[in-house]
């Protein structure tokens, strides 16, 4: 049995902890610019419906997992498959996460830097206008951006060390509100802006002559980043949970926030992008130049850029714990006494994972690896191979080694739902969730 300290102290902290792992960059600096080079509308439409039905049910399959077993992942795998291959989707998660949190903390950096940058007001000084040249000198400048990118670790570190709950549940609890306060102030000015509705249209307007190739796999891969989802990451929280709370409530809270805040990222962003004539297909600098020109447009921009960034880094910061938790749980959840120790190796190994990343915008930039550099490489290989592949894991995993009366009582257990709706996330865990990744598959190498 897990120590009463170890359990989150209150459902709220729970819920705040667990939306805190899945909101972050994944909403604010991913979705935006996957959605830009993704044609916007119908690639938005379609993360949607994933996040919504394939998000939600596989949600509800990692909880389950957590919760029955009160387990970390390898060792959850283990007690319901005992003597079988399945702990490695446990494995598999670990890896992901390390490659996960190895880019993560790349971009946590930039956002440090910037919000330093800010400040001082040099990131929304008109003079300052071209917004896409003024990113790229600040992250090829190596020592800037790799301080920030190991500051950045250093935080996750020492945050993790402290243990579950002190640690995620205080700094999750004061955050997010603030963070949900100045998106709305941000989402008023941008849509304010001349020529904003172009944005707006581009984002919510679906197109579906742009769904090409790759479209389909990048929304399911999007969705389960967003979630947290396919890395166990969700068993892991919910394996501090106490037996009482209900699941069902739970997973719709943080699925509802998640895709709240995309929508306000969406909406902060695309129309700022059409006021001020940039590209929305940039990538993964998207956010880095739209933000700073739409504060700049604002009375005390700066002010409000920099205290945007603060809270976004600790919208990042709180993913990022999540990320470092899977592993360090796996080494520590009984054995307090090492989790010290798994926090720094497990930290700096990542660290060091992330150079090439870091680099790949610079000294490395000429690096590429079917035609992508490092960085891109590491995102494609984690968004859209591994977490799809994990998630299809869970989601045979679950309806077969773990029986149907147990997964009803854990999922129904303190709820007024019926039967009828326990049936539903059946079907669609056993049948629609594992169909719906195959053919993402099978669509991205071109079968049909
Ligand atoms: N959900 C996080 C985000 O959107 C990223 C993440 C992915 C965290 C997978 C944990 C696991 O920023």
């Amino acid at each position: 049995m897990s120590q009463p300290n170890d359990q989150w102290k209150t459902k709220i902290g729970f819920i705040l902890a667990a939306a805190g792992s899945a909101i972050g960059l994944g909403a604010v600096w991913k979705l935006p610019y996957v959605t830009g080079m993704s044609g916007g509308g119908a690639f938005f439409l379609i993360f949607l419906l994933f996040t919504l039905i394939l998000g939600t049910s596989l949600l509800l399959a990692e909880f389950a997992i957590g919760r029955k077993t009160q387990k970390p992942p390898i060792q959850a795998y283990k007690e319901l498959a005992p003597n079988s291959a399945w702990h490695w989707i446990g494995i598999l998660g670990i890896i992901s996460s390390c490659l996960i949190l190895s880019f993560y903390a790349v971009v946590g950096g930039w956002i440090i830097t910037y919000f330093f940058r800010s400040l001082s007001g040099s990131l929304t000084d008109p003079a300052a206008g071209d917004y896409e040249v003024l990113f790229g000198s600040v992250i090829s400048n190596h020592w800037e951006v790799g301080i920030a990118h190991f500051v950045f670790i250093i935080i996750t570190i020492l945050v993790v060390q402290g243990g579950i709950q002190k640690g995620i549940e205080r700094v999750s609890g004061i955050m997010m509100p603030a963070l949900f306060i100045i998106f709305v102030v941000l989402v008023i000015r941008s849509l304010t802006l001349d020529g904003a509705m172009e944005g707006v249209a581009f984002f919510l307007q679906p197109d579906f002559s742009k769904v090409g190739g790759d479209t389909i796999l990048f929304a399911l891969g999007q969705a389960f980043f967003s979630l947290s989802l396919g890395v166990s990451i969700m068993v892991t929280y919910s394996s501090y949970l106490n037996k009482q709370e209900n699941l069902v409530r739970s997973a719709s809270s943080i699925v509802g926030l998640s895709i709240l805040i995309a929508l306000l990222s969406g909406l902060a962003i695309f129309p700022g992008v059409f006021a001020f004539d940039l590209e929305p297909n940039e990538g993964p600098s998207l956010i880095f130049t739209v933000l700073p020109a739409v504060f700049s447009e604002m009375a005390f921009g700066s002010v409000f850029l920099s205290l945007f960034l603060l809270l976004l880094l600790f919208a990042t910061l709180t993913s990022a714990f999540s990320l470092l938790e899977i592993v360090v749980s796996t080494v520590a959840k009984n054995h307090p006494q090492r989790r010290k120790a798994a926090a720094w190796i497990g930290g700096l190994g990542i660290f060091l994972l992330g150079i090439p990343s870091n680099l790949s915008y610079g000294l490395l930039s000429d690096w590429l690896v079917f035609g992508n550099i490092f960085f891109d490489n590491v995102d494609y290989l984690v968004s859209n191979i591994l977490l799809p592949l994990g998630a299809l894991l869970i989601a045979i995993f679950v309806p077969l080694k773990i029986k149907r009366e147990d997964l009803k009582e854990e999922l129904l257990r303190g709820s007024q739902l019926n039967h009828g709706f326990f049936n539903v996330w059946f079907i669609t865990i056993r049948y629609i969730t594992p169909i719906a990744i195959i053919f993402a598959f099978l669509d991205v190498l071109g079968v049909w």
